[in-house]
């Protein structure tokens, strides 16, 4: 199976501008799955709900029919984020499209700073979707800091984490190793680059995006500056198995009655 990340600068609310930026990464780009940063049509640092809902859509929105146009040309279900709008909240989620049409979405449930202003939290528990007979799950950016969302996908079969990411602390990169690690599983954590200043923020988006194997191994790295594309063939059947050898499972040997939860 070819997984991959597409790492992009967007520019706030240029739509147009931001898809066409994916668009001219990928010629001749073929894979299974491509991981697109989080908000990448729409950028990150709203500074009024107003903005949120003015580049808001519903989940069959522009956006969608985006990542199916992409996954018409790359054969890959794409998996990217945007606004979600239903009735009067406003979700960051990702959505999973493929070439016939839209496959789910997550709504992020762990909002990061002024997120929680302008976002209502993911309302739904990560789920995890199956295509062509690989378990995927989906989660956003600052979700990494809260190992639950982890290992409740990898606890529901996930084989691949699809990491849409706007990171800016700087340790996601390094926590996405040991999630692997302790979970079994396959991550793609794909990040955005540039800064926006905006409102009362300024962010630095950390790039490094990040294809992760399910022993902690860095299969594939960007740089922090540069927009890129990587993809490399995994075997996705690896994250199935949870032993660490004859006597421990990661799983199974987890001690729930000991854990305050
Ligand atoms: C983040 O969750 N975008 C930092």
């Amino acid at each position: 199976m070819r997984i991959g990340f597409v790492q992009t600068a967007p520019v706030f609310g240029e739509k147009q501008l931001n898809f066409d930026a994916v668009r001219e990464l990928l010629p001749g780009c073929k894979a299974d799955l491509l991981v697109l940063p989080e908000l990448f049509a729409t950028g990150y640092t709203f500074t009024s709900v107003d903005e949120v809902k003015a580049l808001a859509e519903s989940a069959d929105g522009e956006t969608s029919a985006f990542a199916r146009q992409l996954s018409v040309s790359t054969g890959a279900a794409i998996i990217a984020g945007f606004i979600e709008r239903q009735n009067d909240c406003y979700y960051n989620a990702s959505l999973m499209a493929d070439a016939s049409g839209m496959i789910a979405t997550y709504r992020k449930i762990h909002l990061f700073n002024r997120e929680k202003l302008w976002f209502s939290p993911g309302n739904r528990p990560p789920e995890v979707v199956t295509v062509n007979n690989v378990n995927i799950g989906m989660m956003i950016c600052f979700d990494w800091i809260f190992p639950e969302t982890c290992r409740s996908l990898a606890l529901k079969g996930a084989q691949i984490i699809a990491h849409p990411a706007n990171l800016v602390l700087p340790w996601a990169q390094q926590a996405m190793i040991t999630r692997c690690i302790e979970n079994r599983l396959f991550a793609v954590t794909a990040n955005r680059i540039g800064r926006e200043q905006r409102g009362e923020d300024d962010f630095t988006f950390t790039g490094q995006s990040r294809i992760t194997g399910c022993k902690g191994e860095i299969l594939a790295s960007a740089a922090d500056d540069e927009p890129c594309v990587q993809v490399v063939e995994i075997n996705p059947s690896l994250a199935t198995d949870k032993t660490v050898n004859s006597f421990n499972d990661l799983l199974a040997d987890r001690r729930n009655q000991f854990y305050t939860i």
